[in-house]
């Protein structure tokens, strides 16, 4: 509610709705919501690839709004649908939800690692369709996305090293059905929550356990109050840019192919930022009392491959499927 609330306070000051055109011609300055905080390489991408576009497209540039000022990501992908925000970060569990099909890259496995991901979900052939798919239903594009890295569960008590010493732990998972089945392939209780009900989440005993990458662990300070890391590392994520898309079809032809190289180059600095803030998280998390601990990889792997089997279930999740392995091989 607060969220919401400060959101249409924050769009009400910053005049609201888009006026492309009126400075005779050109584009405008377009609101992004992003979950993160400014340290988090999304953040530091995403305002990069708005100088480039001010720099190279006529009138056009973006404002990142971290921290879900503009609302948790179910919010803003609502903001994005109805043109109030323009733009949005969000993971794949919330397209998922929208059309099943996305379902198939929320998958644990599905990504050998970060630059197999990168070249799939980048790749037109595979997922042109897929992120159209959405422009009619709910009025936006997906243009691509930003690894979410290789995930892992951290726990308040601790650590973790079979599916055993979750069982009966509550796991903050994100809203969709897979992750909860996938919290109970890794043995502990799903629970779907926002983002950012996390922290307290974690701190108040609301749920004893979550899995996320470092980066987000260090950055929203989940260590302080969860300690104990225990690398699963079932999972590498996905995080995709939408954009809505009347906006994006107001963009010229000259300033769109201004616009799709900056992107380009904003999600390339990313993959590259990326590692070493998974390390600079790693340091400062150890250093602010966390544990990182290996597992028994060979206890958790069987029931994480059987959710293919149980999630994929239309001949289009399983064309998706099968060309993100193909491009493994
Ligand atoms: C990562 C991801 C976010 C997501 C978050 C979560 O930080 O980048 O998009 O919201 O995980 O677990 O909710």
């Amino acid at each position: 509610m607060a969220g919401a609330a400060g959101a249409a306070l924050l769009l009400a000051a910053c005049g609201g709705g888009d006026d492309n055109g009126g400075g005779g011609g050109g584009g405008t300055t377009m609101r992004l919501a992003l979950n993160q905080t400014e340290d988090h390489p999304s953040y530091v991408a995403l305002d990069n690839f708005g100088t480039a576009l001010e720099e190279n497209a006529d009138g056009w540039g973006i404002e990142v709004y971290p921290n879900e000022t503009l609302g948790a990501q179910a919010e803003a992908l609502q903001l994005v649908s109805d043109g109030s925000v323009d733009m949005a970060i969000v993971s794949g569990t919330q397209l998922e939800n929208l059309n099943d099909d996305f379902v198939t890259f929320n998958l644990p496995r599905v990504f050998d690692d970060v630059e197999h991901q990168m070249n799939v979900i980048h790749d037109p052939e595979i997922t042109g369709d897929l992120y159209a798919s959405l422009e009619e239903s709910n009025g936006f594009t997906v243009l691509g996305g930003f690894t979410q890295g290789a995930r892992s569960i951290y726990t308040t008590e601790g650590p973790v090293e079979t599916p055993e010493d979750l069982a009966g732990m509550d796991t903050r998972v994100q809203e969709s059905d897979l992750h909860i089945a996938m919290a109970e392939a890794l043995g502990g209780n799903g629970t779907p929550m926002a983002y950012g009900e996390l922290y307290t989440g974690l701190q108040s005993g609301v749920v004893d356990a979550a899995e996320n990458n470092e980066v987000s662990y260090f950055t929203q300070r989940h260590y302080e109050v969860a300690p104990h890391w225990s690398y699963t590392n079932h999972l590498v994520g996905l995080d995709y840019l939408i954009i809505n898309t009347d906006l994006l079809e107001s963009i010229s032809e000259e300033d769109r192919a201004a616009f799709d190289e900056a992107w380009t180059a904003a999600y390339e600095e990313h993959t590259q930022l990326w590692a070493d803030a998974t390390q600079e998280a790693i340091d400062g998390a150890t250093e602010g009392g966390a544990t990182f601990t290996e597992v028994d990889d060979a206890a958790f792997a069987e029931p994480l491959e059987a959710l293919a089997d149980e999630f994929i279930t239309t001949d289009s999740q399983r064309e998706l499927y099968d060309a993100a392995r193909a491009a493994a091989e």
